[in-house]
């Protein structure tokens, strides 16, 4: 089709096309192994399944309330009130999205105005910074410490000024597996303190920390919740992000102007689903039992890559795992990772993505959410390389 020249002024100058599109396609076209998805390569449960069944013919089939199916928000704050102690009223301080990116981007939309500062820590997941700027917002950047990705929160002080409207954090943390202790917690309380700073809090891997840690999620400290949105995303806890479903936690007077935005960004969430999660939710092993599920799959995986030439500081969180190829190649790990790919036939991804310039650490994210088969081929290529 003929392009009419100069209509487009783009709102998104410097967004293209994804590492993550990329790596995908080499990795089809190279029929390589790929630990570079975000996502399980296995199935979620066929109970879940067949609830959604039984709510579709059972003629659960028109528009859900707007702020989520009640049963759901009710099962929601049960699970917040049991595992973190917090009480959420499921009328009105929580809704259900079309995932957690749906509720990031109206979360931000909702408190972000034109030249309001938003920090967030780099690496970082690729949702926020479009989110923040196409709302006028300013991006600030902490980076943090390699190689445990640590805070260091005197620094972080310095970054804040009366601009400062938002900080966005993320625990567990992807891409790095890192896991912010309660002691973080507290030092972002009083950082807070006396400001009107407000918190995302973007806890989609919850349910996935390893080696006996307790989740710091930010119900937990009374004075982070009454600033705070907490969002999770169901996709991430019953191997179902095809489904795009999650949902947003917050005080009234700030769910009020949550709600304002996610009603004419998509009204409601598909229906049957949230009859069948809120069904589903009622048994707390199917998502307490995650900890356990993916902390096999990462000492399966590290245990299979133990003999390689990578380095690697196990995962504390979520289902990645950093490798660093410090010592096995001084290329960019953008190079590096399509060459792996290429020659070796394994994907991953580089971790210098994550950044808005990127700071190029050598290391790698590998996706162990996947096939234990998968997982050995992936590990018999890596131990060659
Ligand atoms: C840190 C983080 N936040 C948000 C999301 C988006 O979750 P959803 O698929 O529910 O939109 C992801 C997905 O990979 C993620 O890793």
């Amino acid at each position: 089709m003929p392009l009419f020249p100069n209509v487009i002024n783009s709102k998104l100058p410097q967004v293209g096309t994804t590492i993550f599109a990329v790596m995908s396609k080499l990795a089809t076209e190279h029929k390589a192994i790929n630990l570079s998805q975000g996502f399980p390569d296995f199935s979620c449960s066929l109970e879940l399944i067949g609830l959604i069944d039984k709510y579709m013919k059972g003629g659960f089939n028109q528009y859900a309330p707007m702020p989520g199916v009640l049963k759901l928000r009710e099962m929601i704050a049960e699970k917040t009130q049991k595992l973190y102690g917090a009480t959420y009223d499921p009328g009105t301080e929580i809704t259900v999205t079309a995932g957690a990116t749906q509720a990031i981007y109206t979360a931000i939309t909702a408190m972000i105005h034109e030249n309001d500062e938003v920090l967030i820590f780099e690496p970082a997941y690729d949702c926020y910074i479009p989110a923040i700027e196409l709302n006028g917002g300013k991006p600030v950047f902490y980076q943090l410490k390699a190689p445990n990705y640590t805070i260091d929160w005197t620094e972080v002080q310095k970054l804040v000024n009366h601009h400062t409207r938002m900080i966005i954090i993320n625990t567990p943390h992807n891409p790095t597996g890192s896991v912010m202790s309660a002691e973080d917690m507290t030092k972002l309380e009083k950082l807070c303190k006396n400001t009107d700073i407000l918190i995302i809090s973007d806890e989609v891997y919850e349910h996935i920390l390893f080696d006996g840690q307790t989740h710091q999620s930010v119900a937990r400290f009374p004075d982070l919740i009454n600033r705070s949105f907490i969002i999770s995303s169901f996709g991430k806890t019953f191997h179902t992000t095809g489904w795009k479903i999650g949902y947003c936690l917050g005080p009234k007077n700030m769910m009020e102007e949550f709600r304002k935005v996610h009603q004419f960004l998509v009204f409601s969430v598909n229906t049957p689903i949230q009859y069948a999660l809120a069904d589903f939710l009622k048994n707390a092993d199917n998502y307490l039992g995650l900890n356990e599920f993916y902390q096999q799959k990462r000492d399966y995986f590290n245990k299979l890559i133990a003999g390689s030439r990578f380095g690697c500081n196990p995962s504390t969180g979520t289902y990645f795992q950093l490798l660093s190829y410090e010592g096995l190649s001084t290329e960019k790990d953008t190079e590096y990772a399509i060459r792996l790919v290429k020659e070796f036939g394994v994907a991953s991804v580089p971790v210098s993505v994550f950044y808005h310039q990127p700071k190029d650490n050598h290391v790698l994210r590998f996706c162990f959410a996947k096939q234990n088969e998968t997982l050995e081929k992936a590990a018999e290529i890596i131990c060659k390389i």
